[in-house]
């Protein structure tokens, strides 16, 4: 037994030594934390942002971490992230999205099907589809909400905004991408909501691999759930919206993929299209109802347009901004297939060895940076606008303007392919809110939740605790 045990101690020193790694002049500073193997990745998962923050203090705009066991060189100049979104020769995005895949939705897709699968993404969310996603989306937003508040209802009605905000965004969503028209059996939306609420909050120990055995278990009977529930999305092509279902699943058979890799594949298109909107328009109401001035600007804009479709309405477009800004924080990660220098835009050079990772964290800069937003912490509703009115996007660090100065839906060809589609989206549901109800905070005094710092790196934030608010339909209508 204590031979075993020395045998195992030894073993474990020299697998240690063996890949232990110093750094060389020409790399970035590494910081290999005090545990050996795992390095920073605890303090990493506990808040993203405070680590970074405390690593760039101590290293500056580039460094380099050890956790579990990979190396990632982490880049905070967004004057230099071109250097990084434009380079897919030697940065390869497939890769760790293919590890987050196997992971969380227990998916592998090969590098060409996924490239395949996102043209046909690119052409129903961003073309001609979008009008006719805009306008089914419009339907069940207006019936769900109808039926969450009917007209004959005259009291108040209390609810958390988070709660609130994501099961109708969800169940729209849904409906609109992954149900078919009335008539057809599609499943019902709230199962799925209720489903995917709980498979959302372990999401983010999937994607570490740090899930306890008993979570493991319920993670794995909420992905055969949704898997069944989800079965018959997309099978026919019966229903205009969800077309784009109808080619992805074709699209996955032609290249080969059976049942079940097209089941788990939709899984994981409820995610991209789905995990994000909820959240996003919670922050952005929760934001409005806690700041008066904000709330009027964009209730008078409202006020003032006849056609929501076609109308441009700045100040909503930037109040979404300021509050995306706040609170959208995807990591923007690359792996290094072939040894890469590194061109900043102070003219430093650095070495990327091949098999780390590269990571933008654009939620500490540009977002969060005081050097480009004065008192970033603060929410501003017209911080992206000019004082005439147009939309502002000059600002600047180191008096240099900036190509990227927020970056909530990521960027270059790996960006969000239903951004347009998620802004309509929110328009249509904060319009709808603020113009047919009065909405009010339970108190008065009430602040904004803090943030579930867990979750940093996963797109849009998430609250901790809710904001209590009290709804009732307007008496005009
Ligand atoms: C506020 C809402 C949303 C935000 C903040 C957001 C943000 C993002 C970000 C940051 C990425 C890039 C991820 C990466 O680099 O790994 C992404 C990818 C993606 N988004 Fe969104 N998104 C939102 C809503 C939506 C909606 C409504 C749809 C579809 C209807 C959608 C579809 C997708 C898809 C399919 C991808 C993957 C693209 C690829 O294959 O590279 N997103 N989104």
């Amino acid at each position: 037994m204590i031979w075993t045990v020395i045998l195992l101690v030894h073993a474990l020193l020299l697998y240690f030594i063996l890949t232990d790694r110093s750094r060389s002049k020409k790399e970035p500073p590494l910081d290999k934390g005090l545990i050996p193997w795992l390095g920073h990745a605890l303090e990493f998962g506990k808040d993203a942002s405070k680590f970074l923050n405390r690593m760039k203090m101590k290293h500056g705009d580039i460094f380099t971490v050890r956790a579990a066991g990979r190396y990632v060189t982490v880049l905070l100049d967004p004057h230099s992230y071109d250097a990084v979104i434009n380079d897919s020769e030697s940065l390869d995005f497939t890769r760790y999205a293919q590890v987050l895949m196997e992971r969380i939705f227990n998916l592998r897709l090969s590098h060409h099907q996924m490239a395949k699968a996102k043209v046909v993404m690119k052409k129903h969310f961003m073309g001609m589809n979008l009008a006719t996603l805009n306008s089914t989306m419009d339907r069940h937003l207006q019936a769900l909400l109808k039926a969450e508040m009917p007209p004959n209802q005259k009291d108040w009605k209390e609810e958390g905004l988070f709660d609130f905000s994501y099961r109708l965004l969800f169940k729209a969503g849904y409906l609109t991408l992954f149900g078919a028209e009335q008539n057809n059996n599609s499943t019902d939306p709230s199962s799925v909501y209720e489903g995917y609420k709980t498979f959302d909050g372990l999401l983010t120990k999937m994607a570490r691999g740090t899930l306890k055995s008993e979570e493991r278990r319920t993670a794995q009977s909420l992905r055969q759930r949704l898997w069944e529930l989800l079965a018959p999305a997309g099978l026919t092509e019966d229903s205009v919206s969800s077309h784009w279902l109808y080619a992805y699943r074709r699209l996955l058979k032609e290249e080969g993929a059976d049942e079940e890799t097209q089941k788990r594949a939709v899984l994981m298109q409820l995610w991209a299209t789905q995990g994000n909107v909820g959240p996003a328009a919670f922050w952005l109401l929760g934001y409005l109802l806690t700041n008066s001035k904000a709330l009027m600007a964009v209730k008078r804009e409202f006020s003032q347009i006849s056609q929501m479709e076609t109308s441009e309405t700045p100040v909503f477009d930037s109040a979404l901004e300021e509050s995306l800004r706040l609170t959208a924080a995807p990591f923007i990660t690359r792996e290094v297939v072939r040894e890469k220098t590194l061109h900043m835009a102070d003219g430093q050079e650095y070495l990327l060895r091949k098999g780390d990772r590269v990571c933008l964290f654009p939620f500490n800069s540009p977002q969060m940076d005081p050097e480009i937003y004065h008192e970033p912490q603060k929410y501003k509703y017209n911080r992206f606008l000019n004082k005439d009115g147009s939309v502002k996007k000059s600002f600047y660090k180191g008096g240099k303007q900036l190509k990227y100065y927020t970056m909530p839906w990521g960027a270059g060809t790996n960006g969000c392919v239903g951004k347009q589609f998620a802004i309509n989206t929110i328009r249509q549901f904060v319009y709808k809110v603020l113009t047919n109800y009065d909405v009010e905070l339970c108190d008065p005094n009430a602040q904004m939740p803090g943030v579930n710092a867990g979750r940093y790196g996963f797109g849009m934030l998430q609250p901790e605790g809710d904001l209590l608010v009290r709804f009732k339909l307007r008496k005009t209508h």
